[in-house]
């Protein structure tokens, strides 16, 4: 068990946000086992999908990663940044600074969504190390049925997961994890697989992660 493990409890009933504010709250971002300085993998991706500066990007489960900061940095002027953790958010926000002005932060559960509801014209969801935590059927059918009510016709999907050969927990928590196969059947025929690769990301106590990274496009509603 790596340290990022053993810090954090998995007790039978869970408060998950309780949980992942403990998280944050526990570390400084680049103590979390899942930081990583630059998203390398997840911007190649974007650059595949040749999106407007423009475009609707919503990054779920955010974190405090440096995603947002990147993605600023690249010009992007329409960004939404979501998360279960307010704690992650006020992380996030703190960093950013002024900067945090040109994010529209939306503190919302993926699996029971209020404001992520109202979302129908996103150009891009991008999720890093989010859906695996979906262990049961109902949270992973809460959570594919939310991104294909807010991801537009020719819309993009990033979806980065543990691989199926990746870490069996998370943050003390357990995980499902995925090839390609498995997540182009819970998107449907309606979304075409564009671009997948293998990376192996090395977290910040030197275990390594392996994860699957897939960039699907939306065809049809
Ligand atoms: C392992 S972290 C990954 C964070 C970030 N994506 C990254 O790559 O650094 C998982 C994130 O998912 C968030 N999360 C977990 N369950 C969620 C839910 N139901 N709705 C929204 N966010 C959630 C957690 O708060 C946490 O920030």
């Amino acid at each position: 068990m790596t340290t990022e493990e053993s810090d954090c409890k998995n007790p039978e009933k869970i408060d998950y946000q309780e949980h992942w504010n403990g998280a944050y709250t526990k570390k400084t971002t680049d103590k979390l086992g899942w930081f990583e300085e630059h998203s390398k993998e997840t911007i190649d991706l974007i650059k595949k999908a040749k999106l407007n500066k423009n475009a609707k990007i919503l990054n779920v489960g955010v974190g405090s990663s440096m995603l947002i900061d990147e993605l600023l940095t690249d010009g992007y002027t329409n960004l939404i940044a979501n998360d279960l953790s307010r704690k992650a958010l006020d992380s996030l926000k703190e960093r950013l600074g002024e900067d945090s002005l040109k994010v529209n932060f939306m503190a919302d559960d993926l699996l029971n969504p209020k404001r992520l509801q109202a979302l129908d014209d996103v150009d891009l969801w991008a999720d890093r190390a989010v859906l695996h935590f979906f262990l049961k059927q109902e949270e992973q059918e809460a959570y594919f049925s939310l991104l294909k009510k807010v991801v537009k016709i020719n819309g993009f999907v990033i979806i980065a997961v543990f691989a199926l050969d990746g870490a069996e927990k998370c943050c003390g928590l357990e995980l499902k994890r995925y090839n390609t196969i498995m997540l182009q059947e819970k998107l449907g025929k309606e979304f075409n697989l564009i671009e997948e690769f293998n990376h192996t990301f090395i977290n910040p106590y030197g275990a390594e992660r392996p994860y699957i990274y897939t960039l699907f496009q939306r065809k049809s509603k």
